[in-house]
């Protein structure tokens, strides 16, 4: 006998179809005229399948019957047309094999509604809930997408490293690797001496695979990395994490609109491959989550993403007349509070902001000809706010090294990064996308910690 998911199952198309499904049980009701409505849902949409169990099932009085929540089940039988609203189908069984109990009275999705904050600590159960199926299947569409869409334009997917000796980001927040015994430090002049440890050398999680990205961005043309970052940072936001997934695209010939036309094609079709593939889901966050998803993605495919210098972007903040918590002038790192006017009141859509001051830029980013703002680009959207970083390299070893310099970077350290300047060296440009902040705003979730498998963020690790 086929078996099949619940969502092939669900489709019109199987009605006639003798079938076996393999799912947990989402609720038990027993009619009147003796026989039983299950609902079974196995991960592979969102609404489940109903199952009639008939009184002439051989464990239906030593079994069926004591089915409910949480219990794991194979069904055989045939699908049938369903009367029932919201239903194409429905599933007539004709043998219902239990494979494991969940305790009524103990398992604890037996009650319907919990805080998404509490769910965080069944991090090991949640997966079966409605929400959290949802996000997975999303977060699973927007990483398809994601290749689809670099795939399709000639980029190649490169793996760098997370095991790492320099910090991209050069903003210290790094976890540190190391073999090395916390009780027994081996030191020399008073110092933890590294040369005993592992790799020789201090060696911290990466934050960004986009220097070793570089590299072949600068041989290969079009790559793409896609893998986890690392940051130790000790921000308890709803937008932040200590570990998160990355994409990060780097193009050889690529100035700074090159980029930005990039990024936006590139979200366009994220979007729509989710609004496509995930429509059930989408329904539902707009239903259950936040009313306004469906209409915000819809809107953002059909408009095009204002272009904005951050220049520009003060002079608006400064003159909107809006009380912001942290007052507004030329030379700030932009707060979440700015960037929400920005893209929910002023401009009520994304808005790429670009040329940055350098001073609280990174080093790799270009120094424009005025001397002091850097071809630096930040995609902001609503309620989440930056979901892309990125910038137009210095390509220009003099103007690298001494921004090293002036950010107290030792350029000996970066010897390999430099000779990519001294080498053929090109204009090259790049951005990074935070996958939990897409996936955050494309589902409405309010915190970034529900839209991860398992969270990390300051004193949690418990899975
Ligand atoms: O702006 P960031 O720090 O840029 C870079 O790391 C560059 N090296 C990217 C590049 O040019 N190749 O981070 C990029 C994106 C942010 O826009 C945000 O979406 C996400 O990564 N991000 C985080 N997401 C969750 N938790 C955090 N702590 C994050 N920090 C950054
Ligand atoms: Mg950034």
């Amino acid at each position: 006998m086929d078996r099949i998911s619940i969502k092939a199952a669900r489709d019109a198309a199987a009605v006639g179809k003798h079938a076996c499904i393999q799912g947990w049980v989402r609720t038990r009701r027993d009619s009147k005229a003796g026989f039983s409505f299950l609902e079974i849902n196995d991960g592979s949409s969102l609404g489940n399948l109903q199952v009639i169990a008939p009184a002439e099932l051989s464990n239906y009085e030593s079994e069926v019957k004591r089915l409910g929540s949480g219990c794991s089940v194979t069904i055989e039988g045939e699908l049938k047309e369903s009367g029932g609203k919201g239903q194409a189908t429905e599933l007539l069984a004709s043998a219902v094999q239990v494979h494991g109990w969940a305790d009524a009275e103990e398992y604890p999705l037996q009650k319907k509604r919990h805080t998404f904050e509490k769910l965080r600590e069944w991090a090991h159960l949640r997966p079966r809930t409605n929400t959290f199926g949802a996000v997975t299947r999303v977060r699973n569409c927007v990483t398809r997408s994601i290749h689809n869409f670099f795939q399709e334009e000639g980029f190649l997917n490169i793996h760098t490293p997370i095991i790492t000796a320099s910090d991209c980001e050069g903003a210290g927040q790094m976890f540190r690797v190391s073999t090395l015994d916390p009780q027994n430090l081996p030191k020399k002049d008073g110092h933890v001496d590294y040369a005993l440890d592992f790799f020789g050398k201090p060696t911290y999680l990466t934050v960004s695979g986009q220097l070793e990205g570089e590299i072949f961005a600068c041989a290969m043309g079009k790559i793409y990395t896609f893998g986890p970052t690392f940051r130790a940072e000790n921000s308890n936001t709803s937008r932040h994490l200590a570990e998160f997934w990355m994409v990060e695209p780097e193009m050889a010939f690529y100035d700074l609109f090159d980029n930005m036309t990039l990024a936006e094609r590139f979200l366009k079709r994220i979007f729509s491959d989710v609004m496509e593939d995930c429509l059930e889901d989408m329904q539902f966050f707009d239903e259950h989550i936040d009313s306004t998803t469906i209409a915000t993605l819809s809107q953002i495919m059909a408009s095009d993403f204002v272009r904005l210098p951050y220049t520009e972007a003060i002079e608006i903040l400064e003159s909107c007349g809006e009380k912001f918590e942290y007052p507004v002038k030329w030379g700030i790192d932009l707060q979440s509070e700015h960037e929400r006017y920005l893209t929910e009141q002023k401009f009520k859509g994304p808005v790429i902001l670009y040329d940055y001051p350098r001073a609280i830029k990174p080093f790799y980013m270009r120094v424009n000809d005025d001397g002091r703002t850097v071809r630096a680009m930040d995609v902001l959207v609503p309620k989440v706010g930056e979901i892309i970083g990125g910038s137009q390299r210095e390509e220009r070893l003099d103007v690298l090294t001494e921004r090293m310099i002036e950010q107290h970077l030792n350029p000996a350290d970066y010897w390999w990064y430099l000779e990519l300047r001294k080498y053929g060296t090109v204009p090259h440009s790049g951005f990074g996308l935070g996958l939990e902040r897409v996936v955050q705003f494309i589902t409405g979730m309010a915190n970034i910690r529900d839209v991860i498998p398992f969270p990390r963020t300051p004193g949690n690790a418990e899975f």
